[in-house]
């Protein structure tokens, strides 16, 4: 009998409804259904990015995962142990292990910080170090992000933006976490400072075995870096492949729309570009049915009836929410 190893993270069935409070006299009307229904793995050492337009739920997703706001259903697993019910006495060990980068490492890092006492932080407070092994981890942070060491003893405010998120970065490696949640981690930087930071990411996962979990409105960025992709629409997966399956052979309409506005380098290859009609719907009343049937070029009667579930779309791994099985290219 072989015994399967749980993989690093499992999520199943993950919601997030955000309550709306009912104005002046209170009262229930309805919620935001930011996450609904969402479900995958991450093996350890694998990075999978999450993509989708803005408002369509990667952050909550991220933050529920983090516990930084509880979930309304749904479990979450890391290495077979369930955390999205552990009491509070209990999710120190699992912060321990799973950490986050935000966009911002401005507003994320103390100012009135010195950097060394940024990153010995959450050393600290595991109690994993002190004394000069805890300089000597301090200063083998600052080598794995490549930055100086005489920087420790600087303020966040003299440092450059991408320079601020490799602060970010080595905090959150700090505890010897095996999981990051990378929220937009290099959106606000410059072209080329963006492409140090995803390397940097690439060598350390290499390096630590870490897993990465990549949440950005950038196609073009994830491309560089990632395993897999899950495609969100509106609180939903609606494809998950291998980042060759999805950049080459897109099912679903919608991440065909979407790679459709990625610039391709090669002026030899021409894509498409795919405009999609209307706006997101609100996440407040979704669409019956398919939740992309109000802009989908290829809706028809029974996306409007019925809720497509992820299926087989090729290759072992490559997942798709559409009703349909052939999808003519989009013109
Ligand atoms: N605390 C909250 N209370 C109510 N609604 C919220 C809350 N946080 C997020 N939302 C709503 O949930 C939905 C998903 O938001 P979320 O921030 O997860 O999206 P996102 O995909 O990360 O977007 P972006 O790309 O702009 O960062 C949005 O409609 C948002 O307005
Ligand atoms: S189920 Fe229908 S509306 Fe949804 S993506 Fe497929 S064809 Fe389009
Ligand atoms: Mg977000």
């Amino acid at each position: 009998m072989t015994i399967r190893t749980p993989p690093l993270l499992e999520v199943n069935a993950l919601k997030k409804h955000y309550p709306l409070s009912g104005g002046l006299f209170g009262g229930n009307k309805g919620a935001v259904y930011a996450l609904d229904g969402v479900s995958f793995t991450l093996e350890k050492g694998e990075t999978l990015s999450v993509v989708g337009e803005s408002g369509c739920g990667k952050s909550t997703l991220g933050k529920t995962i983090l516990r930084l706001v509880d979930p309304t259903d749904g479990e979450v697993f890391l290495d077979g142990e369930r955390i999205d019910n552990l009491p509070p006495s209990q999710l120190r060990q699992m912060r321990r292990r799973v950490q986050v980068v935000f966009q911002d490492p401005f507003s994320s890092l103390n100012p009135r910080q010195r950097v060394r006492d940024i990153i010995a932080e959450p050393i600290v407070n595991f109690g994993l170090a002190r004394g000069s092994e805890l300089d000597d981890r301090v200063a083998a942070l600052m080598d794995k992000v490549r930055l100086p060491r005489d920087a420790m003893r600087r303020f966040p405010h003299e440092f450059s933006g991408g320079q601020r998120q490799r602060i970010g970065i080595a905090r959150a490696l700090a505890p010897g976490s095996d999981l990051i949640v990378c929220d937009e981690a290099v959106s606000a930087l410059d072209v080329s400072v963006k492409a140090q930071i995803v390397n940097l990411l690439s060598d350390l996962q290499d390096e630590l075995g870490l897993a990465l979990l990549f949440i950005s409105h950038d196609l073009a960025i994830v491309e560089h870096l990632t395993h897999r992709v899950a495609v969100m629409y509106l609180g939903k997966i609606v494809e998950i492949a291998d980042r060759h399956a999805l950049f080459s052979a897109p099912h679903h309409p919608y991440t065909r729309a979407l790679l459709s506005a990625v610039p391709v380098p090669d002026p030899t290859i021409r894509r498409q570009r795919v405009i999609l009609k209307g706006d997101v719907p609100s996440p407040i009343n979704p669409p019956a049915g398919c939740r992309f049937h109000t802009r989908c070029p290829f809706v028809h009667d029974r996306c409007r009836a019925e809720e497509p579930v992820l299926r087989s779309a090729g290759q072992a791994g490559h997942v798709s929410a559409c009703h349909l099985d052939d999808i003519p290219p989009i013109s």
